[in-house]
């Protein structure tokens, strides 16, 4: 049986080998991966898909300001490749939104497939006016309005505005292993 649940500092090592397994080396690189950087997943928004303490799936939910409106970017959902097409993905995704109205947030905003996503209610009708990177296809730029209205008058810039990691896990492999990436720290003379 899958149990999703918050995820626990244990989690870190089974999460980024599944994200290295289900996105590869090039997900460091993503404009949305760039906006997580150095940041904490919002508040009780890390879930994980465990089956007979196997993680199978992961998704995580930050804090951003969404063109000078609150909102929580999701990303990255993956699912094991060998536990797709079992529901692991709605699963989390239901529970995550779910998650994220308990606590009040008004929109879910997150870069994918439409096609996907769509079940759970994103579209790109309230993006348009918003700029994630000039990579970014804005046909995949999708939100979720938790709250009707959330995302009135969105506009421009993504920012980050979780909680900082403590400043000693941004540099060497303890970044890496949270989805950053490395520091050379000179060493002080
Ligand atoms: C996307 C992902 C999280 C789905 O997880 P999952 O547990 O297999 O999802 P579910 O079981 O809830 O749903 C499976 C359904 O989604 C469909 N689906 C999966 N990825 C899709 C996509 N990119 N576009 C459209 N449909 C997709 C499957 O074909 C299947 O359709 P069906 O229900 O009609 O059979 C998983 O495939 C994954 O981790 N992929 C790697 C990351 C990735 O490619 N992300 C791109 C998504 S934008």
């Amino acid at each position: 049986m899958v149990t999703i649940r918050t995820e626990r500092p244990v989690d870190e090592a089974a999460r980024e080998a599944l994200l290295d397994i289900a996105y590869g080396e090039i997900r460091h690189s993503k404009p949305s991966a760039k906006l997580r950087r150095g940041r904490l997943p919002a508040e009780g928004l890390a879930l994980v898909a465990v089956e007979k303490s196997k993680m199978l799936g992961t998704v995580r939910l930050w804090n951003v300001s969404a063109g000078g409106r609150d909102a929580l970017l999701l990303g990255p959902l993956a699912v094991h490749p060998e536990a797709r097409n079992r529901g692991i993905g709605a699963a989390l995704m239901k529970r995550a939104l779910a998650e994220a109205a308990r606590r009040g947030h008004g929109a879910v905003i997150l870069v994918g497939d439409e096609a996907y996503y769509g079940r759970f209610g994103f579209s790109a009708a309230r993006t348009g006016a918003l700029h994630l990177a000039a990579a970014c296809d804005p046909a995949r730029l999708l939100a979720c309005e938790l709250v009707p209205g959330a995302l009135d008058g969105a506009a421009g810039p993504f920012r980050a505005t979780g909680r900082r990691l403590p400043l000693p896990a941004l540099t060497g492999l303890g970044a890496l292993a949270r989805g950053g990436h490395p520091r050379l720290i000179p060493r002080a003379a």
